[in-house]
């Protein structure tokens, strides 16, 4: 529970800095700079260290992985365990590299200060409603591929998604897109690489979409907001529901 105050704390002052610089790592809830473990003797308060690692990182999971990896088995979200569900697509087995890696802090299993090979201090896990659990069936599907293939309504094809790669985001008339940028729902959301992952809705670092913001994007989505006759952005940049 102390922790748990703690951190929230961090963030709360993490926050005022969210609105001076350009908008990294720095200030959102991942800016775990200020947390007393934080103290390698290289790079003591690093806004990187407790994910990544320059050397004797795990690069199998993302890259430079420093953070214990998750040795949990999930849940996932397919047609076998959502009865009501009726993918088209076909789901991994288990959660792929990205979302392995948020799952390595947001199952609860792994405290967040286990990296480099060891517990930093105390081991401080994710209690709250941030913690997602190992049962994936409440959360959107993850790990998949998302290509055209999938698209249209035809057979083993889903008549309400749009063209990954052919349709571009919707953006909130008022947002903070960083021109230059793929604006496909490919480029944007999968990655450039047609996957659906964590990263597809959420973006850790540099907020390329709608800068992380504590009032207006808490939860560091990269599109933010509705519009009229189109609902959430989104949703709707691949469901045309
Ligand atoms: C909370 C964990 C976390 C923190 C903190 C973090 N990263 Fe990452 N990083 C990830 C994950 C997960 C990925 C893979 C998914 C992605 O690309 O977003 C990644 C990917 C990357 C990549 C390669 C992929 C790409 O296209 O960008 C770079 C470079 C990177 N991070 C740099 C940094 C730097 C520099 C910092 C500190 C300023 C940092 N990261 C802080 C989790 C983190
Ligand atoms: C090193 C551990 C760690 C990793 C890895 C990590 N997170 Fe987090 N994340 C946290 C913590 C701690 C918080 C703050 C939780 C709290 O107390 O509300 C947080 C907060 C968040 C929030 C905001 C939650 C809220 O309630 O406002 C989102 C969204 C999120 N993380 C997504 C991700 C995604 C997506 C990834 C992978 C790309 C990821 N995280 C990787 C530790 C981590
Ligand atoms: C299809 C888009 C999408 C995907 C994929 C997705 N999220 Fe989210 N996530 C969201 C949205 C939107 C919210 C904010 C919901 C709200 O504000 O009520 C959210 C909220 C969260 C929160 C805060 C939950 C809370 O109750 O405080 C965390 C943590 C989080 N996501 C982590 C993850 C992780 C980890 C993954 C991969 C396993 C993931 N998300 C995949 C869209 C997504
Ligand atoms: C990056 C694209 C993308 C985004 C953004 C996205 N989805 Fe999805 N969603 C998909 C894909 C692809 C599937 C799998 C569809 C299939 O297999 O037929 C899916 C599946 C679903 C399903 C499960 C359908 C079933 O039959 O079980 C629901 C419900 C859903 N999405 C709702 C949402 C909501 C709500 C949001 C916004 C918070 C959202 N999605 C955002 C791409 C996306």
């Amino acid at each position: 529970m102390k922790t748990t105050q703690f951190l929230t704390l961090t963030m709360v002052a993490g926050s005022l800095l969210a609105f001076t610089a350009r908008a990294g790592v720095l200030g959102s809830p991942h800016d775990f700079s200020s947390q007393s473990w934080n103290v390698i003797p290289s790079d003591p308060a690093s806004v990187c260290s407790a994910c990544h690692t320059p050397h004797h990182a795990d690069s199998s999971v993302v890259p430079l992985w420093s953070h214990a990896t998750t040795a949990s088995t999930f849940t996932m979200y397919n047609n076998a365990n959502v009865t009501v569900a009726s993918l088209q697509a076909t789901i991994d087995a288990q959660p792929a590299g990205q979302s392995k890696a948020c799952l390595s802090c947001h199952d609860g299993t792994v405290a967040i200060n286990t990296y480099g090979g060891t517990t930093k201090g105390v081991g401080v896990t994710i209690t709250n409603s941030a913690n997602l659990g190992t049962d994936l069936t409440h959360s959107h599907p993850i790990s998949l591929d998302y290509t055209p293939a999938i698209v249209g309504s035809g057979v083993n094809q889903d008549k309400w998604l749009f063209n990954p790669n052919t349709t571009t985001v919707l953006t909130p008339d008022s947002g903070t897109f960083v021109s230059g940028n793929d604006m496909t729902v490919n480029g944007f959301l999968l990655n450039g690489k047609n996957r659906l992952e964590c990263t597809s809705c959420h973006d850790v670092h540099n907020q390329e979409g709608t800068p992380f913001n504590i009032t207006s994007n808490p939860k560091l989505v990269k599109i933010v907001g509705t519009q009229a006759g189109k609902g959430s952005l989104l949703c709707r940049s691949c469901h045309n529901k």
